[in-house]
């Protein structure tokens, strides 16, 4: 077993740090028993508001309500951009890093209100009405937050879906959400390849006659298809537009985004978020847990097309008038020093990344690190998936050389921003935990039949009450969002993960509880994946589960049964990795598919999933009681021919 060393706090970062331990304890205090007190002062002082709210927060969980700051009137955009010209005009509000290293710009706040005015201005011309949802599915460009900011600005309520999905996936969010404007670019560029996003959003269109524009970002001037009475370029959109558009006047409650993400069960859910809760959530955890300081440049390198970079990309930074910047490409490319080259040429202060990039990266040795400097780095962050101790040791030692502590962020999409996490001036740190949580956060530890668990303790993680950058509603179907996260356990929403707490309060996320992996970070439901499977002729029956991976944290293994008389080939093998890169996209790929004669099922029926984890991780001795299964000779067939994966 690896030993953990705690690293208590550095008093050199402590001095200047936005929050001190007792800061953090008193605050956290308050944020509990006079909750309304709390937050309203953090209202206040994190946003500008057109006119104050009437109560801070009122929820019932078991019906799925809860409201933040009712009544208060702002809007997201005027936050993020309008309400800091004055002061800091000129300052660089985003620094886009191109794929290729000799690509870069910088875009002052006055700029970024004249793009995302030109092109607010540019999305009403073409019909779009507040509380209208428009698709973007973008490569990592300026416009790609471009086009976020001015839906915030018109009221529009966006809908990311990542670029690497496929048009079947694409058109699936479409539909769902009843998108009736695209926004796309001709290509991506990532690591010197090109991704066909238009050619896609095409093929997803077909299947799609609600939306009646399509804009299209020219960004490598690739040769696209085209239809007239449907697609805009998108320079051509904006070319007369004004550089003044007024900002709606939102309602706290107002829907500001919906973002897609994979459940145990059935296709993606629609999760919403709200104007008031996301963007003080969003904000708060920037400048408490990333403690941000005024000046500083801030690069957490997720994809808008996830939570993340919604949240520390565009919005939290963008609120406190930071500096972001927004990479285009991919951490090894054109090698493994490029975040290092990045960090040195915009003299980065924070990184913050995924496990997953950090593994790879170490893969990859100490050199690469080793030829940039790094000085300006203060503070390293991690997000999405647990942290094993060694990765976090190797980012803390080599990386950040001892000088930087690393804050692992816990949360998720329907979150919306940071739940747990350390604050760099305030805890000790303990590699591989998500520490402590944040203020208002009332996380608790549950059996499975719901039993709260005390002390140190290991169980089902759940939150005792709301927090304002809060889930919602599942778009067009909020029943689900009560099924999924508010009836597992009465009065608490239900995180799906596990986690361990230790005699000192800090929590330690052990992973999901339920159908859904978590391959280098992107999230994907066990689901999805096997009915992208079994739509394939040959294919009778299928499941997935994860299995431990030295870089993706989780890897996908799927067990396949074929039709009868169907004989296993390396040529199926192939059709099948196509038929879920199709459905879903290439993240979602297996690593090993395995031709099972048989599952292992109860007599009910059920597929015991736990022992096809155990197999899939050579974990044969842990195996468990198999005497309850129809045919517990499978169990052996499987075990036998893992060979065959
Ligand atoms: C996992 C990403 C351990 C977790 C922000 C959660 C983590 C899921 C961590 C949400 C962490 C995220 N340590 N596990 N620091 N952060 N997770 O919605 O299983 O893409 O439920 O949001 O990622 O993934 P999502």
């Amino acid at each position: 077993m690896y030993k953990i060393k705690n690293h208590p706090v550095d008093p050199d970062y402590a001095k200047d740090a936005n929050i001190t331990e007792q800061q953090y304890q008193a605050w956290y205090k308050e944020s509990l028993e006079q909750p309304d007190q709390f937050w309203a002062a953090r209202a206040k002082q994190f946003l500008d508001w057109s006119k104050p709210w009437s109560s801070v927060n009122e929820y019932n969980f078991a019906k799925g309500e809860t409201t933040w700051f009712k009544d208060g009137k702002l809007n997201a955009c005027y936050n993020c951009i309008d309400r800091h010209l004055e002061k800091r005009g000129n300052q660089v509000a985003i620094i886009w890093e191109g794929d290729d290293p000799s690509e870069d710009l910088s875009i002052t706040y006055r700029q970024l209100y004249e793009q995302v005015g030109r092109l607010s201005n540019a999305l009403l011309a073409q019909g779009v009405k507040k509380g209208d949802r428009v698709c973007l599915y973008m490569p990592m460009i300026p416009e790609a937050a471009y086009a976020m900011l001015a839906c915030a600005r018109i009221g529009a309520v966006h809908s990311v879906v990542f670029g690497g999905f496929s048009p079947e996936s694409l058109k699936d969010r479409i539909l769902d959400s009843d998108c009736q404007v695209l926004i796309t670019a001709d290509e991506g560029l990532r690591g010197g390849r090109s991704i066909a996003l238009k050619e896609n959003a095409d093929k997803a269109l077909a299947h799609c006659p609600d939306v009646r524009c399509c804009l299209v970002v020219k960004r490598t001037g690739a040769e696209i298809g085209w239809n007239n009475s449907r697609d805009v370029w998108y320079h051509d959109a904006v070319a007369d537009m004004s550089p003044d558009c007024p900002a709606q006047e939102m309602d706290s409650e107002d829907p500001m985004f919906i973002l897609y993400t994979s459940g145990s069960t059935g296709k993606p859910k629609g999760v919403m978020h709200t104007t008031a809760g996301y963007m003080l959530g969003s904000a708060m955890t920037h400048r408490y847990i990333l403690d941000y300081r005024e000046g500083d440049i801030f690069w957490c390198t997720a994809d808008v097309g996830w939570i993340t970079g919604h949240s520390y990309i565009v919005y939290g930074p963008l609120a406190n008038g930071a500096t972001t910047l927004m990479f285009e490409g991919v951490p090894t490319y054109p090698d493994a020093s490029r975040c290092w080259q990045v960090v040195d040429k915009h003299k980065v202060n924070t990184f913050y990344t995924a496990p997953t990039a950090i593994r790879a990266l170490m893969s990859q040795g100490n050199e690469p690190v080793k030829k940039f400097s790094r000085a300006s780095l203060r503070l390293l962050g991690t997000v999405g998936e647990p942290i094993n101790p060694e990765a976090w040791e190797w980012y803390y030692n080599v990386v950040g050389e001892t000088r930087c502590p690393v804050v692992d962020t816990w949360w998720q999409t329907e979150t919306g921003s940071i739940m747990i996490a350390p604050m760099p001036g305030a805890h000790t740190l303990k590699p591989g935990s998500a520490t402590v949580p944040f203020f208002g956060i009332e996380p608790a530890l549950v059996d499975n039949d719901g039993n709260e668990l005390q002390g140190a303790c290991e169980g089902n993680l759940v939150i005792k009450r709301s927090w304002p950058s809060q889930i919602r509603s599942v778009y067009g179907d909020h029943q689900r969002m009560i099924d999924t996260y508010f009836s597992t356990y009465p009065d608490t929403y239900f995180t799906g993960d596990g986690a361990r707490r230790d005699e000192d309060g800090y929590y330690w996320i052990t992973g999901r509880v339920d159908d859904v992996l978590n391959v280098s970070g992107h999230r994907m439901g066990t689901a999805e994946i096997e009915s992208a499977l079994v739509l394939h002729d040959a294919v009778a029956e299928a499941a997935v589960v994860g299995y431990p991976h030295d870089i993706k944290g989780q890897g996908v293994y799927a067990y396949v049964t074929l039709m009868a008389g169907i004989q296993p080939s390396e040529a199926l093998r192939k059709e099948l990795l196509d038929a879920v890169s199709k459905e879903i996209g290439a993240i979602a790929k297996p690593d090993l598919i395995q031709w099972a004669p048989g599952l292992p099922k109860t007599r009910s029926g059920k597929i015991m999933r736990r022992i096809l984890r155990k197999i899939a991780a050579n974990e044969l001795d842990t195996l468990g009681d198999t005497s309850t299964l129809a045919d517990p000779a499978v169990v052996n067939e499987l075990i036998d021919n893992r060979a065959n994966r």
